[in-house]
């Protein structure tokens, strides 16, 4: 059989408006680095009700939907794409429950939100998800490949 490296699993976080007014971008990149996940794209913007859509194309006849948009449009986001192994799990469980009242201590909602309407951060839920959610939200050259030195580093 031919050889050839794992394509690596990658996944969407995103630090949702609140989390940005609360200065919490730094404490969530740095979860995420410490338990040693890569980034390879990272950008802040002023989320438009299009693309907000798009990216919540199931939720959208929801009746919390309306609060949501007012929500995730009140101020600039934080999206990254982290790649390693296992990441979209992990992620999950990095960043708990969507409603942070059931979250553990130790998950980003679990430590840094009380309520559903502001939890802080998104993580993708699946793998399609983490697909779909990058394409909406990367154009594939903003993403990148680099390579760490210290191999021991690599997941
Ligand atoms: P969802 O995709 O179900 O959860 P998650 O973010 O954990 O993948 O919901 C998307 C967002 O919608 C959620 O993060 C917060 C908001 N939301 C509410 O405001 N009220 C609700 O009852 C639910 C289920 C979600």
């Amino acid at each position: 059989s031919t050889a050839h490296p794992d394509v690596k699993e990658r996944t969407l976080v995103a630090v949702k408006p609140d989390g940005v007014q609360r200065r919490l971008v730094g404490q969530i990149i740095q979860r995420f680095e410490q338990r040693g996940f890569k980034l390879v794209g990272l950008k802040m913007l002023q989320v438009s009700e299009d693309l907000l859509s798009q990216h919540y194309c199931q939720l959208t006849s929801k009746p919390f939907y309306p609060s949501l948009v007012d929500y995730m449009t009140s101020g600039p986001v934080v999206v990254m794409v982290w790649e390693g192994h296992n990441v979209v799990q992990s992620s999950r469980t990095m960043v708990g429950p969507t409603n942070p009242a059931a979250a553990p201590t130790g998950t980003v909602r679990g430590d840094f939100s009380i309520h559903v309407s502001r939890n802080v951060v998104h993580a993708s839920d699946s793998l399609e998800g983490a697909q779909r959610e990058i394409q909406l939200w990367f154009q594939g050259k903003d993403l990148l490949n680099w390579d760490c030195c210290d191999q021991s580093l690599t997941v």
